[in-house]
């Protein structure tokens, strides 16, 4: 794949976006916070669009974290109103880019009614052939992992496995990304350089690519600029090269 500027493009499989910095973006603005995660949402689209015309396989996004209740009720609950907005807003769009969306997080914490409209987005998007876009949504990778030995040692008290048996491919198969290709790059806009709870397990090989963009201003440029980036990485995975 080539760029406007006929640059060749190393694209990856899968990429990983932690969309972090919607407040900070709001305040540099005087705006509440709610306005930062309401453009954050909109830049979903956005960015889905170009991955797709980037020709990427699989775009996670990591829209709040199970850490993210800690924050003031009227953030959270507005937060809570994201999945409503994803099924109003982007349906035409990616019906027209063809785009597969999943959700990946706890089904313990979120209302009836998110539920209802996570399970329908993924129902009616399920046999589309295009990007997979996998929203993170009360999404936390320490629970993924454990609810993965949770669902293993049920089958080893079961007698299905044996704890000896219990291999890593096991493991990657009761996350909630096992139907997604291995993750290949994992770009954290907004200036932090953490992970934040995200994605541990498949990161482990990952490229990881940070920038100072908020989430809201992170464009279809930045992407490439993240792509030439990943595009120049020797990726050994222990090996010599
Ligand atoms: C990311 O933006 C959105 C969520 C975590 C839900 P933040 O809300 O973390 O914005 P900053 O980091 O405070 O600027
Ligand atoms: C990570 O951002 C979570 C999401 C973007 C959903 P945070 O803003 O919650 O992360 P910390 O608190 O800076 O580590
Ligand atoms: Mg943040």
């Amino acid at each position: 794949m080539f760029n406007k500027k006929n640059k060749e493009l190393n694209i990856p499989n899968h990429i990983a976006i932690i969309l972090d910095g919607n407040g900070r973006w709001a305040k540099k603005r005087g705006m509440p916070r709610t306005y930062g995660h309401q453009k954050g949402v909109e830049n979903i689209r956005t960015i889905a669009l170009a991955a797709s015309d980037f020709g990427i396989k699989a775009l996670s996004v990591y829209a709040f974290s199970t850490e993210n209740w800690k924050r003031p009720k009227d953030e959270v609950d507005f937060l809570m109103k994201l999945p409503a907005e994803f099924e109003k807003k982007f349906k035409d769009d990616f019906k027209k880019y063809d785009i597969k969306v999943m959700f990946s997080g706890r089904k313990t914490h979120l209302s009836d009614k998110n539920l209802e409209i996570l399970e329908r987005i993924t129902e009616n998007t399920k046999d589309r052939q295009g990007l997979i876009l996998n929203i993170c949504f009360d999404y936390g990778s320490q629970t993924e992992i454990t609810e993965a030995v949770q669902l293993i040692s049920q089958e080893v008290k079961e007698n299905k496995i044996k704890p000896e048996n219990i291999s890593k491919e096991m493991i990657t198969e009761r996350l909630y990304t096992k139907d997604l290709p291995e993750l290949d790059l994992l770009i954290r806009p907004s200036g932090e350089v953490r992970l934040s709870n995200f994605l541990l397990w498949q990161a482990a090989y990952a490229e990881l690519y940070f920038c100072d963009t908020y989430w809201p201003a992170f464009s279809k440029k930045s992407l490439e600029k993240a792509l030439l980036d990943f595009t120049k990485r020797n990726r050994r995975f222990g090996g010599l090269k």
